[in-house]
């Protein structure tokens, strides 16, 4: 029997929806302390007023004695006014804005189009220190759908970085080795990874036939992409760490003529996460990875508590779980889980 021990993990990437999609899937996210709440709702949470108002909705769906703490996004648009990111931000309501190239993922029409636009904000954002988390892929429809992080990282971060030297950025859902070496060369920029990037490649989406529960965005990749990613999650390189981009769908959407994009990998995202480190050798390179980065980078305390994760008899999460009249599929990793957090 193998235990584990580490500080309470935080989830820096998180989508939590609204209604009954929030409710049940927020409880999956018990073992985690810090998340960071996308703002991709419909409408999109733009303003101060509406992140303060969505945050209490998650408040008023968080089951009793779950440790849990929503932390706070807003959608950047063209039209966002920089003094009221900069009040949101000065109130702790928001940790971060969320910037999306408009089209390039679920809920995106309202993103950014025209990047020039929206310079005012993050200049203010750079001043006061306030991080803009990034998905980085291009939306040109000619560009091959494998090439849109690397395209974006040349032709629009790294240009945005040059323009604004000083603004904190936060490379969301890194998929590529090229993002991952862009990263490592420049000191302001962070990026979070995923759990099912971690484990999959590209072709888990043709194993045996189409699999619409492995379409995410950006999609996943080639083994050698996987392997930059592995190595960057154990490096012990603090600008890595854990976001798992958990994205709920209903069954229905994501079964469909056009699915949409989305792993709910929140259920399980420890367990694999323990399987992944443990596979690299690398168990005592998970508390920094999914505990303490992250906490650092966003300037916050690392968790007081601690879990324990303890690997044993094979185990299966529910495959579904129910969503008010629909249901959503939990993320299968493609191996047996034997890791568990333990009460
Ligand atoms: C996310 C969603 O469903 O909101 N989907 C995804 O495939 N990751 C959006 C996103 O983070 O791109
Ligand atoms: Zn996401």
């Amino acid at each position: 029997m193998k235990r584990l021990q580490l500080r309470r993990p935080d989830d820096w990437h998180l989508h939590l929806r609204d209604g009954a999609m929030l409710r049940a899937v927020l409880p999956e996210s018990r073992d985690f302390g810090r998340v960071l709440v996308m703002p991709n709702l419909v409408p999109p949470v733009v303003t101060g007023d509406q992140a303060a108002a969505y945050r209490e909705r998650i408040l008023a769906a968080l089951p009793e004695g779950q440790p849990t703490r929503p932390v706070m996004t807003l959608y950047l648009t063209e039209t966002t006014d920089a003094r009221d990111v900069a009040r949101a931000a000065a109130d702790g309501l928001i940790a971060a804005v969320k910037l999306y190239p408009a089209g390039a993922t679920t809920n995106s029409q309202s993103g950014v189009r025209n990047i020039e636009r929206v310079i005012p904000v993050l200049e203010r954002m750079s001043e006061i220190g306030l991080p803009l988390c990034v998905h980085g892929e291009v939306t040109d429809p000619a560009v091959d759908i494998f090439d849109r992080e690397a395209e974006f990282i040349e032709t629009v971060l790294d240009p945005l970085r040059r323009r604004v030297p000083g603004l904190r950025v936060v490379l969301e859902h890194v998929t590529t080795a090229e993002g991952v070496a862009y990263v490592q060369a420049w000191e302001n920029i962070a990026a979070t990874l995923t759990v099912h990037h971690l484990i999959l490649t590209r072709n888990a989406l043709f194993a045996g036939g189409l699999r619409p529960h492995y379409y995410c965005l950006p999609v996943l990749k080639r083994a050698r992409h996987r392997e930059a990613l592995r190595r960057a999650a154990v490096s012990g390189d603090r600008r890595f760490f854990l976001g798992t981009d958990s994205a709920p769908h209903p069954v229905r959407a994501k079964e469909a003529a056009c699915g949409c994009a989305g792993c709910f990998t929140a259920p399980v995202a420890l367990a694999c996460l323990a399987h992944v480190f443990e596979e690299e050798r690398a168990l005592d390179r998970l508390e920094g990875f999914a505990a303490l980065h992250g906490a650092a980078f966003y300037g916050v305390e690392p968790s007081e508590e601690r879990i324990t994760l303890e690997k044993g008899e094979p185990w299966q999460p529910p495959a579904q779980l129910a969503a008010g009249d629909d249901r959503v599929a939990v993320f299968d990793p493609g191996f047996a889980l034997q890791w568990r957090v333990i009460p």
